[in-house]
């Protein structure tokens, strides 16, 4: 791969403070890309933009949608266009049964990883199509794949993401915008705080490698999706689960 491949492009990517999204920001920074860092954390998004260089922080609860028009006019001010979204903002939520799930927690789960993906999608896609150029990738889970026993809201907002990620991806087809979502196993960053021990101890069981995905192997892939290399491939769902699922 070009090691500066992303030169002259931009990209926002969202929950890029930490985990996933600052394994991805680094990634495409490292490789040329001017970055902006859309988090619900100011703090942790500034240390990381600072830590980057050259790069935007905003505070963006990705749930709400005037939040995320703001920023992202914003963001064209900054940077100009946006070449490329990652869209990482994501939460867990707790761990229990169909029947015990607090209903408010299961809401606030699909308003930030369904509604909130729709949002940021909904923003750029209007700019890029102005462009006619663009690559996103959403941040789903083989979550929404295989359904994780205990983790219902989870499982459902990111099997949404999937759909959602397939008709958008379709949409923008006769366009160079390509719309692509991952489907990550479990990786160790701060989302593990919000689940159970033994959902934890189940993700891993699950995974054929017998081990955790690295961020900088996610970030990887994800890269591969957002270079202008990936001018065919489009509405696919991309496995990072370690074998185990194999479609
Ligand atoms: N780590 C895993 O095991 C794993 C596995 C599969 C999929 N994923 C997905 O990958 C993505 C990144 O997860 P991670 O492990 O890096 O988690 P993380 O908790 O380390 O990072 C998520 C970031 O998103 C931000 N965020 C949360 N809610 C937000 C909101 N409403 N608006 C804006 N920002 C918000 C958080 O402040 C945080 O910085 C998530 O979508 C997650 O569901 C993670």
């Amino acid at each position: 791969m070009n090691d500066q491949q992303f030169q002259g492009m931009t990209a926002i990517v969202t929950g890029g403070a930490q985990g996933i999204g600052e394994a991805v920001a680094r990634r495409l920074h490292k490789a040329g890309a001017r970055i902006a860092v859309w988090d619900l954390d100011q703090e942790l998004a500034e240390n990381t933009a600072k830590i980057l260089g050259n790069a935007v922080a905003l505070k963006v609860d990705i749930s709400r949608w005037d939040d995320v028009e703001s920023a992202c006019a914003k963001t064209l001010d900054a940077l100009g266009r946006i070449d490329i979204l990652v869209n990482s903002a994501g939460i867990a939520g707790s761990n229990a049964p169909v029947n015990e799930y607090p209903v408010d927690e299961f809401a606030k789960i699909v308003a930030v990883n369904l509604n909130g993906t729709f949002h940021v999608n909904r923003a750029v896609v209007a700019h890029m199509r102005t462009q006619a150029f663009g690559r996103i990738v959403n941040i789903a889970s083989v979550a929404g794949k295989e359904g994780n026993p205990n983790a219902s809201a989870y499982s459902a907002s990111k099997a949404g993401v999937i759909g959602f990620t397939k008709s958008l991806g379709k949409e923008l087809a006769g366009l160079d915008i390509a719309v692509n979502c991952v489907t990550p196993a479990a990786a160790r960053t701060r989302i593990f705080d919000q689940m159970a021990q033994t959902h934890i101890d189940y993700m891993l069981s699950k995974i054929p490698r017998g081990r955790f995905l690295e961020l900088d192997e996610a970030a990887e892939m994800i890269a591969w999706l957002c270079s202008r290399e990936n001018s065919f491939t489009t509405a696919g769902v991309f496995d990072l689960s370690g074998g185990r699922a194999t479609y």
